[in-house]
């Protein structure tokens, strides 16, 4: 049988080679593709822990051989055995003789079919012989067409569905199986994403505003948006050569740009807080990007991780959440690779149908909110926001003139509580969360 991590690849194998990165039951998978469901479900919920499949639960009746159905299919039917072991011509067989060969239970089932539809007649002395030189075991024909159509309920009529459960060789079971869908780390990888370094909540203000042009003022920089930390409050270090190129971006402006005209205070920069979007790993990624050796080369970079924001909690909104954030970096980037990329990312997580607002991002222009028609709701919903990175961005990071970054984030809960009708975040996150249900539940899967 194969190995564990073997089926895992078959199942993202599959899973890549499907058009909308599905594989509808994992049953009939199993069956076509000759492998154990049981190991295969094994392998699929490893696959889960990794966020790298989701799945749902389909549940279905079958016809399932019993153990006696599958001796039939095997080796015939009882009646069929025993006429069979009847010679031919007159002197036939004596019962005693047949139970010899055959066992007595056998002989019991058998030669009472056998008489009644004419297989087999008494002979001279009560002997047994054969009444048909030439019969159809059409019973094991029946059970081995049925093993063949995987138990399905309508590969049996109803007469030959009683037949055979009075004469228990089938009996109708219900069938777990699992509709398996890519999750978003897999899509990612799919779509040659390389995961970003995330594992740090804590960060300057310097990366997660300043480097990406957002001014000291604006209002998300305010402690009633953004926890800061207080101890320590001050970041250690960023580069020097890099903060005096942003600083002069946003007073006076460059590339083109006239700037915010404001002073700029090195110390508002150096404030810690807690990441308000992973757009802030984003920053430093795209910076190492332009200053690695070798220099610049095209990337695709995404990350799936926590974020804070100090916002007022309520039904829909906590404080910290997660986000799914994806970016292009590469030469000549138009606003159709955006539309595109972002089109084929959600379609392989399965929302086919997305439309683009326009919308304002202090780090991105254009700039478009993303939403997802949701067939259960009947309604198009805010899904993520979108955008090409600003020039005042990218140029002080040093990034050639002609790359172009193209981004994306999204919240990894809004989806989840869309899906499982869920009202209260609090009951899918955070310490109110029943860890019960979160134990029973699959993995969060992202269909509106
Ligand atoms: N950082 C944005 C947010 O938190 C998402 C985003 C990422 C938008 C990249 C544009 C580009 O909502």
């Amino acid at each position: 049988m194969a190995q564990s991590s073997d089926l895992a690849a078959v199942v993202l194998q599959a899973l890549s080679a499907s058009t909308d990165s599905c594989i509808e039951d994992t049953w009939e998978f199993a069956i076509s593709g000759g492998h154990d469901h049981a190991a295969l479900v094994g392998a699929l919920m490893s696959l889960q822990a990794d966020a790298m499949t989701a799945s749902e639960v389909r549940q279905a009746s079958f016809w399932e051989l019993t153990a006696e159905g599958k001796e039939v299919a095997a080796y015939g039917s009882p009646e069929y055995q025993v006429w069979k072991a009847v010679p031919a011509g007159d002197a036939g067989i004596s019962k005693a003789d047949l139970e010899a060969q055959l066992g007595a239970p056998l002989v019991k089932i058998g030669m009472g079919a056998c008489m009644k539809v004419g297989w087999l007649k008494k002979g001279p002395q009560g002997a047994l012989v054969k009444g048909s030189d030439d019969v159809r075991d059409t019973t094991q024909d029946k059970l081995r067409a049925l093993e063949a159509a995987g138990g399905a309920l309508e590969s049996l009529s109803a007469e030959d569905a009683k037949e055979l459960k009075r004469r228990k060789m089938v009996t109708q079971i219900m069938r777990k199986s699992f509709k398996v869908r890519a999750e978003f780390r897999n899509v990612l990888m799919q779509m040659g994403f390389e995961e970003m370094p995330t594992n740090r909540w804590v960060e300057s203000s310097f990366w997660n505003f300043d480097a990406l042009f957002q001014p000291q003022s604006h209002p998300a920089r305010d402690a009633h948006d953004t926890f800061f930390v207080k101890d320590p409050a001050q970041a250690v270090s960023v580069p020097a050569d890099y903060l005096k190129v942003v600083q002069e971006m946003h007073e006076n402006g460059g590339s083109g740009s006239i700037g915010y005209r404001y002073k700029w205070k090195r110390e508002e920069a150096m404030k810690n807080l807690l990441r308000t979007h992973t757009t802030a790993i984003s920053s430093q990624m795209l910076y190492k990007l332009a200053n690695q050796e070798g220099g610049f080369q095209p990337k695709r970079y995404f990350s799936i991780d926590r974020v804070f924001r100090n916002e007022s909690m309520d039904a829909t909104h906590l404080c910290e959440f997660h986000q799914v954030e994806g970016l292009v970096a590469d030469r000549n980037l138009s606003l159709g690779d955006l539309i595109g990329t972002i089109k084929f990312f959600f379609e392989r997580i399965g929302i086919t149908q997305v439309r683009f607002k326009p919308a304002y991002n202090p780090y991105t222009e254009p700039s478009m909110e993303i939403f997802g028609y949701h067939p259960d709701l009947k309604r198009w919903t805010e899904i993520g926001n979108s955008g090409m990175f600003r020039p005042e961005m990218l140029r002080p990071m040093g990034l050639p003139e002609d790359v172009r970054v193209i981004a994306w984030g999204l919240s990894l809960e809004r989806p989840t509580m869309i899906k499982y009708r869920i009202s209260n975040i609090r009951e899918l996150f955070g310490h109110k969360a029943d860890l019960g249900r979160t134990k029973r539940a699959p993995i969060c899967r992202f269909d509106i």
